[in-house]
């Protein structure tokens, strides 16, 4: 989704600009754009381009922009199609002020139609353009009072403007008037001051800060931040000033390298088994005493013996991972579990119960719904006060510097390493590993299984790494083939049951989302209630089916469409009752409960190769986003 660069400082901007929207563009994006004030003239030169990041840097090839202050940006389209003139940043009529903004201005169109009452032309669609002609306006009046021009003027022009707007937002404004300063703000959208040397770099997100410096001050949410050479004030939304000290960014480099593969989604569906080892080294440890395998978290778990119930709130595959929790927290744990749409659950939360452990999934850390379901939930829990009623609150996050990171302090790290593919891969994987540490945690307190049946499931998980690797090298290829065959279909179906529904939902989330085929996942005993209206014999269906219980119900199934001429694909063990399928995706024959850790390798296979073979942008696939900052 859209992200912003901003800096001020001594080095050339234009170069830092460019680096830190390299550094954004897995987000996904459609137009991208510069500006900086010429260190020259003293006026702000403006770059902007449809498409991709390339397209800006070939209109800026030969230009030569002195200065040392400058915002970029790269824009996914809400309000406005992905055309240049919608394409940030944006400047007020006199083209003295500019403005870069990620979020939602709500109210733009009330104070659009008064800017235009009062004279003012629009150059694009957005809601983001009233925000300069409103800061220009503000200018005008405060150089009535005879203020000089300076960063401190802009920094009360541009809070005057904010708290006239609606919406979430984070921004990054310069002015002419003032061209060694940079004002930046927040409101329900993140932004992170990274303080170099003699250098500020801010930006709505790590990777774009990282190569640059490791000091790091995310701005708080409703902060407004004055930046020059010289130094930050930071102040709050009742403008009283904040001291605090840096942090340092708890990333490593983020080593952005495809390491020969095509795209960046093979490549991480290959990081898988690394991935796998990375948690087993990580979260089980071996109790020396008793040679008993616990699950580690870097934070005190007591109060998981107080909890009778679990709420989770996700989004998208987040949300697919939590379904496979919900179903081992309930099955081999034995806590009640709900998960929700985080989206839905902001606005219809259910009734509140006591000693429940809130747990907000979200690879991001910025999923501007997960956010506010999170801190919409601790608000409302803690205006009970009745202790029983109280947040328990935990985090499942690939970001740990991020703004979930930053409101829950119970965060379980999936470690996977930065994802740059949108659709997520290695992540989903991850998240569900942290799902199985969750279920031998609680299994243990609760006792809801034997110590023989934990073991069991631990010694499954130990052997993850070299299964996962099998897989990858089986099917890499077959599905590169069965993708031949398929690229031109136009509807798929996938059937799961059990523990494997939410594969199906993620099997068919993956495909329609990087190769813009129709796909959709049901729980196979529902296919009968409506869907097996659509099947014919160009609609093929995924069954996935493992030995286990519900095993023989998922293969009658598969057989009720093959009855209506469906192309039938198996994601199964090879064993008797698997003959049923036209083409059989074999994973290994392991316990059933860590059968979706397999099952999801050879469909993210085989999604990529369809849409590689389909020619599409694979790593951003059109309209998405990495990290939705917007409700
Ligand atoms: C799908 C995908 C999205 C995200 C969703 C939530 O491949 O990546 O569905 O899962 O936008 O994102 P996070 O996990 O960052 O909250």
């Amino acid at each position: 989704m859209c992200g912003i660069v901003a800096v001020t400082g001594y080095k050339k901007a234009l170069p830092l600009l460019i680096n830190g929207l390299e550094k954004l563009e897995y987000r996904g994006y459609d137009s991208a754009g510069i500006a900086v004030i010429s260190s020259e003239t003293k006026n702000i030169v403006c770059n902007k381009a449809e498409g991709k990041l390339n397209n800006l840097k070939n209109n800026l090839k030969n230009a030569e922009i002195p200065g040392t202050v400058g915002i970029g940006h790269t824009r996914w389209a809400t309000h406005g199609k992905p055309e240049v003139k919608n394409a940030h940043p944006h400047l007020d009529s006199l083209g003295k002020v500019a403005v870069v903004q990620n979020g939602i201005i709500e109210n733009y169109q009330e104070l659009k139609s008064k800017l235009e009452k009062e004279g003012i032309s629009f150059d694009s669609d957005t809601d983001t353009e009233v925000i300069p002609h409103l800061i220009q306006k503000e200018l005008i009046a405060l150089s009535q009072l005879n203020l000089e021009n300076n960063g401190s003027t802009l920094l009360v022009a541009v809070r005057n403007v904010i708290s006239d707007l609606e919406g979430s937002y984070a921004l990054a404004v310069i002015w002419s008037g003032a061209p060694d300063s940079l004002v930046v703000a927040r409101r329900q959208a993140p932004l992170i001051i990274g303080l170099g040397e003699g250098e500020f770099i801010c930006a709505s997100d790590t990777p774009a800060i990282a190569s640059f410096t490791k000091i790091i001050l995310p701005l708080e949410d409703g902060e407004i931040a004055l930046l020059t050479p010289l130094g930050i004030e930071i102040y709050d939304s009742n403008n009283e000033r904040q001291y605090r000290n840096p942090i340092s960014l708890q990333i490593a480099e983020q080593v952005i390298d495809k390491n020969n593969f095509r795209h960046y989604m093979l490549k991480e569906i290959y990081d898988q088994p690394e991935i796998a080892k990375y948690w087993l080294e990580k979260y089980l440890i071996k109790d020396l005493k008793t040679s008993k395998f616990q699950i580690k978290y870097p934070f005190d778990t007591k109060f998981f013996e107080s909890i009778e119930r679990i709420e989770i709130v996700a989004c998208g595959t987040s949300k697919h991972a939590a379904m496979v929790g919900k179903f081992l927290l309930e099955q081999f744990s034995g806590i009640p579990t709900n998960v929700f749409f985080a989206s839905e659950f902001r606005y219809s939360p259910p009734p509140l119960l006591p000693n429940t452990l809130t747990i907000g999934v979200t690879q991001s850390g910025e999923t501007a719904d997960t956010i506010a379901a999170i801190k919409m939930e601790i608000q409302r829990r803690a205006s009970m006060g009745d202790e029983s009623y109280k947040p328990n609150l935990v985090a499942i996050t690939n970001r740990i510097e991020s703004s979930i990171g930053r409101q829950i302090s119970n965060i379980i790290d999936i470690g996977a390493g930065i994802e740059i593919g949108v659709a997520a891969t290695k992540t989903f994987f991850a998240q569900l590993l942290s799902f199985y540490g969750l279920a031998i945690k609680f299994a243990q307190i609760k006792q809801s299984q034997s110590n023989e049946t934990i073991s069991q499931l631990i010694s499954e998980l130990t052997k993850l790494p070299p299964l996962v690797e099998e897989l990858l090298e089986k099917h890499n290829q077959s599905s590169e083939k069965l993708a031949h065959e398929f690229f031109n279909i136009k509807d798929v179906i996938f059937l799961g049951r059990g523990i494997n529904y939410p594969i199906a939902l993620e099997g068919a989330l993956k495909l329609k989302e990087i190769s813009y085929i129709h796909a959709a996942g049901y729980p196979a005993g529902e296919m009968k209630h409506g869907p097996i209206a659509l099947l014919d014999k160009k609609v093929p269906v995924i069954s996935i089916a493992f030995p286990g219980e519900v095993f023989d119900k998922v293969i009658s199934n598969a057989q009720e469409a093959k009855a209506r001429d469906a192309y039938l694909i198996g994601v199964a063990p090879k064993c008797k009752g698997t003959e049923i399928f036209d083409y059989l995706m074999a994973i290994p024959s392991t316990n059933e409960w860590i059968s979706p850790l397999l099952a999801i390798v050879p469909l993210q296979l085989l999604s990529y190769h369809i849409a590689a073979h389909r020619g599409l942008d694979v790593d951003q696939p059109r309209n998405l986003a990495k990290s939705v900052t917007v409700e």
